[in-house]
């Protein structure tokens, strides 16, 4: 049975630029199938240690964990809001992780951002670099794309080759981990 990857955007956006980058990081996958993930739907209530203890786990958390464990593998790309992690996002993240720390589940993980910026939320995606793994994470690899209107077309994807030719190695190596997994 082919393996299956799920592809997250980090953020409440409608029209997102992290989406776009994931979706044609995704298209490269040779042997996975994959799906994306929409962060709105869990656009929740912010996490505190009272609310978790007199409400409990809201049940979009559950679901959310429960969609994760049905994948083998994940690409994440971070959009960064004032150098960190989007609100939306590091909440999901710490309401998970009341319900189990390796929120990562111990599979491979790509991290990806993109900015409209020159630095590509590079930002961002140090932090997830050092941080993911303490969440279970077994990041393969990480990828920036910055000024995104300048290096993505809507049709092609990425069009700066060197580019192209780095995601294309970062996403060998997470589909050869995720396959060997
Ligand atoms: C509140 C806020 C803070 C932002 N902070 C940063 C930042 O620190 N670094 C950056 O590169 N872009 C920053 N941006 C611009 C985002 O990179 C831009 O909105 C991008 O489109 C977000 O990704 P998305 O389209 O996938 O949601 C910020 C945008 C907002 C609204």
């Amino acid at each position: 049975m082919a393996k299956r990857i799920l592809a997250i955007g980090t953020t409440n956006q409608r029209i997102s630029i992290n989406k776009q980058l994931v979706d044609f990081a995704s298209s490269l996958l040779n042997e996975s199938e994959s799906e994306r993930i929409d962060m709105i739907p869990y656009d929740l209530p912010i996490f505190s240690a009272d609310r978790h203890d007199e409400e409990g786990v809201p049940e979009q958390v559950i679901g959310f964990r429960g969609i994760m464990s049905e994948y083998d593998g994940f690409i994440v790309s971070l959009a960064e809001h004032n150098g960190s992690y989007t609100a939306v996002f590091k909440n999901l993240i710490d309401w998970i992780s009341v319900l189990e720390g390796k929120v990562w589940q111990q599979k491979p993980v790509l991290l990806l951002s993109t900015s409209p910026g020159p630095r590509g939320a590079c930002t961002v995606l140090g932090i997830a670099e050092n941080y993911f793994p303490h969440m279970g994470a077994r990041v393969t690899g990480s990828f920036s794309l910055a000024s995104f209107h300048e290096h993505f077309d809507e049709k092609e994807g990425i069009t700066d080759n060197e580019k192209l030719t780095e995601l294309k190695e970062k996403i060998a190596e997470f589909e050869s981990a995720v396959l060997g997994s």
